[in-house]
């Protein structure tokens, strides 16, 4: 395996010159010598555009905003929207915290993985669907609760609904393939 040092060159070229302005304009927002208060913007901003935060996007987001590398470490895995390998083109966070387990959750994300073909953590291989578990969603009265792509809340979420959602955005990636081939 290439063990070759990360240089800071490297580090700086992980960053593309959008992604700079775009997290720049963030920076603005906050007195100049907090620029570290923009870490999760600045980490949104890179997973928007590289589809997951990886070690070397850490440590130039670090170098970036001048803070050590251990602290966006620490609030990349802390937050489980952020990706910390790449993921399909849909997320699947389904909450399996007490109220919801008690509720169906973990039968949701039974079904999921059965339907879907791959265990929790895992990523189809057609790269369409990343199955996971999550924390609570703060959404315990609509259990079984769950999250696509970090952004879209879904409510009692029960075979025959998962299956809906799941044909919804199975037709979604193949209109979104290139050249309209079906992933
Ligand atoms: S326990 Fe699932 S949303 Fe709160």
């Amino acid at each position: 395996m290439d063990r070759s040092p990360i240089t800071h060159e490297m580090q700086r070229m992980m960053l593309s010159e959008p992604t700079r302005q775009r997290i720049d304009q963030e920076v603005a927002k906050y007195p100049a010598e907090q620029k570290q208060s923009a870490v999760i913007a600045a980490l949104s901003i890179v997973q928007q555009e590289q589809g997951w935060v990886s070690p070397e996007a850490e440590k130039a987001v670090a170098d970036h905003l001048g803070m050590p590398a251990i602290a966006v470490h620490e609030v990349v895995t802390f937050y489980n929207m952020f990706n910390t390998r790449p993921v399909g083109r849909f997320k699947l966070n389904v909450c399996t915290n007490l109220p919801c387990a008690l509720s169906g959750g973990n039968a949701a994300a039974q079904y999921l993985s059965e339907k879907l073909g791959v265990a929790l953590g895992e990523t189809t291989a057609d790269g369409v669907f990343t199955l996971q578990e999550s924390e609570c969603l703060g959404a315990c009265g609509d259990a079984p609760a769950m999250l696509v792509n970090d952004r879209r809340l879904c409510s009692f979420m029960r075979p025959e609904r998962l299956d809906a959602l799941v044909e919804e955005l199975r037709a979604e990636a193949a209109r979104q393939a290139p050249n309209g081939e079906s992933k």
